[in-house]
C-alpha cells in the first residue's frame, strides 16, 4: 500500500443479504482453511482503517485486473479465472454463503489467479487508485423492484461514479439482468457515468457463464438482457 485514499469516516448502508442458511460443514472448512489465503488485504476498514491505496504491483504483478461485483455462487468468476489464467480478478460478496460457495468451486477448479473481498464493493473502491481495472461484470445485480428502492441499485451515480473512477479508459464493463426496468436505468444511468454502450440484446458473450440467479430467471420465464459498455476516454479497440 502506498498513497492515502479517501478515508470518509462515514459507515454505508449495506441492505442486502449478509448471512443465509446455516452453512455446511465443509463451506465451515473453506472458510477456517482457504479464506485468509484468497483474502485481498488491505481493503476492509479494519484492515486498512486509513484506506491507504493499494499496490497494484503486489495484488497483480503486472497482469490485467478484472473485477466481478456480487459474484453470488461464484460460477461465472472461477469460470473466467479458469479461462484466463494470465488474469487476475477480484470478487467482491458480502454473503458469506456465497463466499463459502466460491471457496469450495476454487478447490475444484484450482483456480489460483483470483482475490476475493467478502464485503462491500465500495470498501474496494475506497483503495484502489484511478484506471486499475480492465474489465468489470456485473451479473444479476440486486433487483430492488420497488420504484422507491430503485436508489439502491448499483446502476446509481454512488456506485457508478466510483466504478468509471477505478476502470482503465476502454475497459469493458458487462452488466447481466433479467429485469426491464433495471435495463432501463442502466441504459440510463451508466453513460452519464462515463461509459459508452458497445452493445444490448439478448445474446450472450462468448465467454459468458450462466450463473445461478440466471438459471433462476430462466426457470421462472425471465428473459436475460446483456449489455456492453466501454469506459469512455479511449480510442475502439485501445
Ligand atoms: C441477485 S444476486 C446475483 C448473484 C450472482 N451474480 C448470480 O448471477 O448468480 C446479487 C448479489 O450481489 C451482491 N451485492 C449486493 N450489493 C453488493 C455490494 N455493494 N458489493 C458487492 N456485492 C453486492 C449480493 O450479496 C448478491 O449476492
Amino acid at each position: 500500500m502506498t498513497e492515502q485514499a479517501d478515508a470518509r469516516p462515514e459507515r454505508r448502508n449495506f441492505y442486502g443479504r449478509v448471512h443465509g442458511k446455516t452453512l455446511r460443514a465443509s463451506q465451515k472448512v473453506y472458510l477456517a482453511e482457504d479464506l485468509g489465503k484468497v483474502r485481498l488485504e488491505g481493503v476492509s476498514r479494519a484492515d486498512n482503517p486509513e484506506r491507504r491505496v493499494l499496490d497494484l504491483n503486489a495484488v497483480a504483478g503486472g497482469r490485467p485486473l478484472w473485477l466481478e461485483v456480487g459474484f453470488g455462487g461464484g460460477e461465472h468468476l472461477v469460470h473466467m479465472a479458469a479461462c484466463y489464467p494470465d488474469v487476475v480478478i477480484i470478487g467482491c460478496e458480502p454473503f458469506v454463503n456465497g463466499v463459502a460457495m466460491l471457496l469450495g468451486k476454487i478447490r475444484q477448479a484450482g483456480v489460483e489467479n483470483l482475490w476475493l473481498h467478502p464485503g462491500d464493493v465500495r470498501d474496494l473502491f475506497d483503495v484502489l487508485p484511478a484506471a486499475a481495472i480492465d474489465k468489470a461484470f456485473l451479473n444479476y445485480p440486486d433487483p430492488w423492484p420497488k420504484a422507491r428502492h430503485h436508489r439502491r441499485r448499483f446502476v446509481t451515480p454512488g456506485y457508478l461514479d466510483e466504478l468509471a473512477r477505478v476502470m482503465r479508459p476502454g475497459a469493458e464493463f458487462r452488466v447481466a439482468t433479467d429485469i426491464p426496468d433495471y435495463v432501463r436505468q442502466t441504459l440510463e444511468e451508466v453513460p452519464p457515468a462515463g461509459f459508452e454502450l458497445l452493445a444490448e440484446g439478448g445474446q450472450p458473450w462468448d465467454d459468458w457463464l450462466s450463473t445461478r440467479y440466471e438459471q433462476k430467471a430462466l426457470r421462472e420465464g425471465r428473459v436475460p438482457h446483456y449489455l456492453t459498455f466501454r469506459r469512455a476516454g479511449a480510442r475502439p479497440g485501445a
